[in-house]
């Protein structure tokens, strides 16, 4: 009879509330420094100087205070001196009236002197054979790494990210895998002295082969200091079908092609999880329906031709930078429809014919506040330079409807006030959180306009993400706390009973 009555005031209690809930939401400005120790790994990728117009990427337009780490990508090896060196020499270097980007790069350390500045060996278009022959041979490893070691201290540079694309495949052998690992190694010893950051960036498989396949995964994760994994290129219009470039989500359980399954199976291996750095992709992918005739798109399911389209600055066929995209949104008279796909967590653009993959400001604030709340390391981004880092676009004003869902549902929880009130009290900062007017306030950063609207999101929902965390332990704490009073039945039980049940316990 008692948990009737219980029941009862519950279920009275959340249909109320429910009635009551609604927006009180504010906003506030842009964070100006780094109060978290997460990692903001930004890829600085050279040949953006190279395209046209307003895709053209100076490293001056580079946002240092938005970056914990930025990579210099990418650089080369020379495969007859096996050593490290600059593939465009007139971009990164100063001789022969060079412009200088290595030593660009470093001095933006000025503008923020807590960021490190690393550079990234490969990538797609170096291949993968050189590398191949090079981590075979002992002699010519140990070359290598004394060329890295010289090359990091001529041009001041703080670390070295691996980036290459991939082991074992495209020309590579199976010992690469091990091989690999001795390259690390041998790395890791030569930073040692200087403390050098000795970085990975890491495919989540190729083709069909699985990522523990391509990398020693146990011992890297030793070795390295952070393991960024491309969390991208899951789907593309080489598959044949409509498929998301960066799915947080699988569309069934069978699903292995997204995020939270690679996330799973790294930490079966039993990855540390804040070395575990997940890749933000700032471009989608493209596809042109086959058929004349789309109604519905489904996931995995609508049929595609093998090849996407390319955009206008970056020029590559299947690739689409976000600064291209949000270009198009612009445009009124474009055909471009724009939705939100629930199930894996991104948005999607389709006209007539074609259909685009990305991730926008809602899904990147999405992804952070997984990467926070599962403990990991950071989160980098590929790229800065296909960021709307002109800000030339409109703000997108639904970044972070899901967080303000989830706050609404306990705006007007009597709890909640409490944990805001308490955090006043010890004196806990909180920069979103606040009680104004005797409400419980969600004070959220400003809609995202101007420059680098992702890089801004990231920097802002670390932030809010890990304020989410504090509010949702002190509540937790003093549910138990009251809990416990309830037990001695020193507090009446009317009012704990609506608080404990409005939060399912
Ligand atoms: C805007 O879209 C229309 C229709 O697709 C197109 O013809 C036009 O060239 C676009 N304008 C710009 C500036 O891209
Ligand atoms: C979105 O997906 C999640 C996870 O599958 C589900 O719990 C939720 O109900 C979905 N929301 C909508 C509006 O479909």
């Amino acid at each position: 009879m008692e948990i009737l009555i219980w029941i009862y005031v519950c279920v009275v209690a959340v249909v109320l509330q429910s009635f009551q809930a609604q927006s009180q939401v504010t906003y506030a400005s842009v964070p100006k420094s780094f109060t978290h120790d997460k990692v903001i790994v930004c890829y600085l990728t050279r040949w953006a100087a190279y395209r046209e117009g307003d895709g053209k990427f100076d490293i001056f337009d580079t946002e240092p205070s938005l970056c914990t780490h930025l990579i210099y990508a990418f650089v080369g090896l020379d495969e007859n001196s096996n050593k490290i060196r600059s593939i465009d020499p007139w971009q990164d270097l100063e001789v022969n009236y060079g412009l200088g980007g290595l030593k660009h790069a470093v001095e933006l350390k000025k503008k923020n002197p807590y960021m490190k500045v690393s550079v990234g060996i490969g990538g797609w278009n170096e291949g993968s054979i050189k590398y191949s022959n090079m981590v075979a041979d002992p002699k010519r490893r140990k070359i290598f790494v004394t060329s890295v070691v010289n090359f990091l201290e001529v041009h001041k540079l703080d670390g070295l990210d691996i980036f290459w694309d991939c082991p074992t495949q495209r020309g590579g052998k199976p010992d690469d895998r091990k091989n690999l690992l001795l390259l690390v190694k041998e790395l890791n010893e030569a930073f040692e002295p200087n403390r050098k950051l000795l970085t990975a960036t890491l495919r989540t498989g190729y083709m069909d082969s699985k990522m523990n396949d391509l990398y020693d995964l146990v011992q890297l994760n030793f070795y390295l200091d952070y393991m960024h994994i491309m969390a991208y290129d899951y789907h593309g219009a080489w598959e044949g079908f409509v498929g998301a470039n960066a799915p947080l989500r699988g569309m069934d359980d069978n699903d292995i092609l997204n995020i939270e399954y690679t996330v799973k199976y790294l930490l079966s291996f039993g990855i540390t999880t804040n070395k575990l750095v997940l890749g933000l992709p700032m471009f989608g992918r493209t596809f042109t329906f086959n058929t004349r005739v789309v109604n519905e798109v489904e996931f995995l399911k609508t049929p595609t031709t093998t090849t996407g389209f390319a955009g206008r600055f970056s020029k590559e066929n299947g690739f689409i930078g976000y600064n291209e995209i949000c270009l198009q949104l612009m445009n009124k008279t474009s055909e471009w429809e724009q939705f939100w796909h629930n199930q894996t967590v991104t948005p999607y653009l389709r006209d007539d014919t074609r259909f685009i993959s990305y991730d926008n400001t809602r899904s990147f604030a999405n992804k952070v506040k997984y990467v926070i709340d599962s403990g990991f390391g950071g989160v980098f981004v590929y790229s800065i330079a296909t960021d709307d880092f002109r800000g030339s676009c409109d703000e997108e004003v639904d970044t972070y409807i899901d967080f303000i869902e989830r706050f609404n549902k306990i705006a007007n929880v009597p709890i909640l006030k409490t944990a805001l009130e308490n955090f006043n009290t010890y004196e806990i900062q909180t920069e979103y959180y606040s009680i104004s007017n005797g409400k419980p306030r969600l004070k959220l950063p400003s809609p995202q306009f101007g420059n680098y609207p992702l890089l801004r999101t990231v920097n802002e929902a670390i932030t809010l993400s890990l304020e989410e965390i504090k509010v949702n332990n002190e509540i937790e704490r003093i549910l138990d706390e009251r809990a416990k009073l309830v037990e001695k039945g020193s507090v009446p039980c009317f009012r704990t009973c609506n608080e404990i049940c409005f939060y399912g316990f």
